[in-house]
């Protein structure tokens, strides 16, 4: 099973989907895609010789080189790991169902247009939440709207703030996002 991880920022859900599956004889990154030519995801790749792609938001719209690219390379899960541009529904249609996108809060609270990382955060804060978390979803054509996957809780309280916040996340990230991915691919 081969994936595509497509990351725009530092990676380090890229780095850690990297780890994981490095000893794993079945499951393959066979391409790291950024639309962020300086995007940490790009070194984790580099660094693990697994080929880099970057591509512009009129490349991903018009979605064909990107599709034939990945269909070359036997791409069979497309994992967005912290990737902020949407994804065009053309796109959807050539992987149908096997695209996962990884979102910091629990859908659907506080997912849509414009929430991405710490605007999250930050949303949750401003709402006193008690809990936050993680959900993987399938994506559909609208923004965080796709069948949820999994999600993965933890308690808030008074004293959290952004930077706590920004690590519970992460640490969630961290330990579950790589085994659900694990997981669902045994599903498929
Ligand atoms: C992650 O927290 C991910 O959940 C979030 O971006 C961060 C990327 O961090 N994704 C979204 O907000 C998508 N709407 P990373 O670059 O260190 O992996």
């Amino acid at each position: 099973m081969n994936l595509a991880l497509f990351a725009s920022g530092t990676g380090s859900n890229v780095k850690n989907i990297i780890d994981f599956f490095k000893k794993n004889e079945t499951i393959n990154i066979v391409l790291v895609v950024s639309n962020n030519s300086s995007a940490g995801a790009l070194i984790h790749a580099k660094n693990n010789d697994i080929e880099q792609l970057t591509i512009d938001k009129d490349a991903l719209n018009e979605s064909t080189t990107i599709c034939e690219t990945l269909h070359e390379q036997e791409v069979e899960l497309v994992v967005l790991a912290g990737f902020l541009l949407k994804i065009p529904e053309k796109f959807i249609s050539n992987f149908k169902g096997k695209i996962i996108n990884l979102h910091p809060s629990l859908l659907p609270k506080f997912g849509g247009k414009g929430m991405y990382g710490n605007n999250v955060h930050k949303a949750v804060l401003a709402a006193k939440e008690k809990k936050t978390g993680i959900t993987i979803h399938f994506v559909n054509e609208n923004y965080d709207e796709g069948a949820i996957i999994e999600q993965f809780e933890t308690v808030l309280t008074n004293e959290d703030d952004l930077s706590s916040i920004v690590e519970k996340i992460k640490k969630l990230e961290k330990l579950y996002f790589p085994s659900t991915i694990e997981r669902l691919i045994y599903k498929l």
